[in-house]
């Protein structure tokens, strides 16, 4: 599933990679991004015209994958209906909604929400993660509710035109006890092709939940 698949960057990655899997469902809100999406033509796929909260709201579909690039938009600019259903969103996971919050932070509870049992989420989301205020309680969430989780950050910056710093979260659902972290820092984008995968199967940092910010295990990392 992907929430917020604008003109279908990702489904076209699914459509011309090696990837295998059986369907896929991509939500986009502007109807015109959403009709360039549909035009991908994915086998077994959808592209579901609507606000990715309403969606997430609504569905009794789970998913084992979900991947994005959601939009950071400040909840003042969001219209009244979309600002509901975000509220019902982080109410659904006993968040507290906040008006300083961010698009981004319900899109990635939204997705967490639907996955099924054991799953896996990847998202490419601001730097601002690791500590701004706002997604405090969001790092708390998702140190909780996912078993491992990889931060990936670049040492260039990979979108220079929006001179927005990002990172990738990669978490792992297993219904195991076990909560590891672990940040990994590639020089750009391209070197992502160079990254061992089975580092991601291992985050080495146990999660210290008394921590509100996850640049404390980046300071680690490089103490280490
Ligand atoms: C940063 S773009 C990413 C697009 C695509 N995933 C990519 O990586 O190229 C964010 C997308 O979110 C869409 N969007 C904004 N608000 C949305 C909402 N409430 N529900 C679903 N999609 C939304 C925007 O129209 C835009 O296409």
């Amino acid at each position: 599933m992907e929430p917020s698949c604008g003109d279908g960057v990702f489904l076209h990655q699914l459509k011309n990679g090696i990837f295998k899997f059986n369907s896929s469902t991509a939500i986009e809100f502007n109807n015109i991004e959403a009709q360039k999406a549909s035009a991908v033509q994915l086998n077994k796929s959808e592209v579901i015209n609507e606000d990715f909260h309403k969606f997430c709201n609504q569905t009794a579909k789970r998913f084992d994958i979900i991947v994005g690039n959601p939009p950071y938009i400040r909840y003042q600019y969001f219209d009244v209906d979309q600002q509901l259903e975000a509220v019902k969103v982080f109410e659904r996971a006993n968040l507290k909604y906040s008006k300083l919050t961010n698009a981004w932070v319900s899109f990635v509870v939204g997705s967490s929400l639907l996955l099924k049992e054991t799953g896996k989420i990847g998202f490419v989301l601001p730097a601002e993660l690791l500590q701004v205020s706002y997604a405090t309680q969001l790092r708390e969430f998702l140190s909780k509710f996912y078993n491992k989780i990889n931060i990936v950050s670049f040492e260039k910056l990979v979108f220079p035109d929006i001179q927005q710093e990002v990172v990738l979260l990669l978490c792992e659902k297993n219904n195991t006890a076990s909560h590891q972290i672990e940040h990994i820092e590639v020089k750009d984008a391209d070197d992502l092709e160079k990254l061992d995968i089975d580092l991601l199967k291992s985050p080495k940092k146990r999660i210290d939940h008394k921590n509100s910010k996850w640049t404390f295990y980046f300071f680690r990392a490089k103490r280490d």
